[in-house]
């Protein structure tokens, strides 16, 4: 039985549900992983991912479908990127086959707390990878925990299809030009902490970074990529080495190539072209996506579409992607994995 939560106004916060995945990694391999109740975890003081940043994350989501049932969005793209991630931090990577049946059993074992369909609420699903152990020297783990808990959640900004502002930043990058941008990794959102809140005490809604290795072109945004419409019809998302391989980004790309008609492009972005833009978005698991109303650089407000409408283009990509993700479109072959209920 779905519990009786207010589903309408989740907003994006933990909430602490009966069942979580738990996994160690001993002696050269995975041992069988389980679900406990236990939200604690027990680790050494001495752990590579307390010290030294080795961890990594994923974001994905559980969706509820018109006739009730639960499907994932592309797990796969997560397992691998996890896996990418954990060899750019000499982590033990975790299986492709164990990612996806750890996140099944956690939405299955809290299958209540899938919001209803039509409630603009999902399942988010944390998948989390801990270097533990006891080291105290400047090198990696030899065991590792993988666990995977998840919460109901609405949207992630405050406005959900609603335009917001958000403030490019000039004083702080959020990763290196050959760091570890493109990795999953908690460190960089540490790093992200001080100007999130320089702009959110503006009344903006998140940072936009910049490359940073000419401060020329945008990045990303500290927790989504960036996507912006020219009136030529083309889908334009930025390409760097140092932003993190967004799969909701790559999704839109091919949505916008196969079922919109639009030219779908990875490339730069200048500031100085903001102008050919005439509508902009957030993209992201969290985000979904997230219309940029305008974008304050310095003294200048850059608007888009509006500060207050979404723009069409944003509104038929949203369309689709969520469509497809709560089963009412159809998707593109290996997209949607079933969950199996009790
Ligand atoms: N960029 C950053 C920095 C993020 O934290 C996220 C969230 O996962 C994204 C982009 C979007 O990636 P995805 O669409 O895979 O969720
Ligand atoms: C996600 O969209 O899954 C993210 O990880 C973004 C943010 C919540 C960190």
């Amino acid at each position: 039985m779905t519990k009786a939560l207010d589903w309408e106004n989740l907003g994006f916060s933990y909430m602490k549900l009966p069942y979580r995945y738990l996994a160690y990694y001993k002696d050269g391999q995975w041992q069988k992983g389980e679900l406990t109740e236990d939200a604690t975890l027990h680790i050494s003081e001495c752990s590579t991912s307390l010290h030294y940043g080795q961890q990594a994350f994923e974001g994905l989501k559980a969706y509820r479908t018109k006739d009730g049932s639960i499907q994932l969005f592309r797990p796969d793209q997560n397992a691998k990127r996890l896996q990418r991630t954990a060899e750019r931090l000499m982590m033990a990577p975790v299986p492709e086959d164990m990612f996806i049946d750890a996140c099944k059993q956690v939405v299955q074992a809290n299958q209540d707390y899938v919001p209803p369909y039509g409630s603009g609420g999902t399942l988010y699903i944390r998948p989390l990878l801990l270097g533990i152990g006891d080291i105290i020297g400047v090198k990696p783990a030899d065991e590792y925990i993988f666990t995977v808990f998840a919460m109901p959640v609405g949207n992630y900004f405050k406005g959900g299809l609603q335009p917001t502002n958000f403030l490019i930043q000039d004083d702080y990058d959020r990763a290196a030009p050959h760091g570890t941008g493109a990795a999953k990794v908690g460190g960089n959102y540490a790093g992200s902490f001080v100007p999130g809140q320089l702009a959110k005490e503006r009344g903006f809604s998140d940072v936009i970074y910049l490359d940073p290795a000419t401060h020329t072109k945008i990045e990303e945004v500290g927790s989504a990529n960036f996507f912006g419409i020219t009136a030529d019809n083309e889908f334009i998302t930025p390409l760097s080495p140092s932003i993190l391989p967004s799969i909701t980004k790559y999704s839109l790309l091919y949505l916008a190539e196969h079922r919109l008609g639009m030219k779908a492009i990875e490339g730069d972005i200048f500031l100085d072209d903001l102008d050919k833009f005439v509508e902009a978005g957030a993209c992201g698991t969290a985000a979904v996506i997230s219309p940029i109303g305008g974008v304050q650089h310095g003294d200048d407000l850059h608007v888009f579409y509006s500060e207050t409408e979404v723009g069409p283009v944003t509104r038929r990509l949203y369309d689709e992607l969520t469509g497809i993700q709560f089963g009412d479109v159809e998707a593109p072959d290996g997209w949607i994995v079933k969950v199996d209920e009790q």
